[in-house]
């Protein structure tokens, strides 16, 4: 019974090492993707702290940041980006930011930088 508390553990514990928001990654792929690339590479275009900037504006702050690009916004303003979808992007990308320690690997979500 123990040793299989202590494998429970360490398999929880190695999954939290590659641990992001895969809701959000998927909110990323389906919207951001076309313009700034895969997943990891979107979210690492920002450290926590500047994320969390970006996010102290507004919950809706990727939307303001898109304000004056049109193709963006018509990207953006699709009703599938609902506010719940725009906070699991949030957390995908503050989870995954340059320097949230994140290691892109494969899983069953993704595979890859
Ligand atoms: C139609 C293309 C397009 C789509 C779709 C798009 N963006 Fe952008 N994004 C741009 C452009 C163009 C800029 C302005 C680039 C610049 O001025 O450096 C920009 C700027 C940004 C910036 C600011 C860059 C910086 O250096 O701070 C962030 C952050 C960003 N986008 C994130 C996202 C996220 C997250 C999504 C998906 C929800 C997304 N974008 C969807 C085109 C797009």
């Amino acid at each position: 019974m123990k040793n299989i508390l202590l494998a429970l553990a360490i398999l929880l514990a190695s999954q939290n090492l590659y641990a992001y928001n895969s809701k959000g990654m998927k909110v990323y792929k389906k919207l951001c993707v076309s313009c700034h690339g895969s997943p990891f590479r979107g979210a690492k275009m920002h450290t926590v702290l500047e994320w969390e900037m970006i996010y102290d504006e507004s919950d809706t702050a990727i939307k303001d940041l898109h304000k004056s690009d049109k193709e963006a916004m018509e990207i953006l303003n699709d009703s599938y980006f609902t506010k719940k979808k725009q906070s699991y992007l949030k957390k995908f990308l503050i989870g995954s930011a340059k320097d949230a320690g994140s290691v892109p690997g494969c899983d069953g979500n993704y595979c890859g930088y």
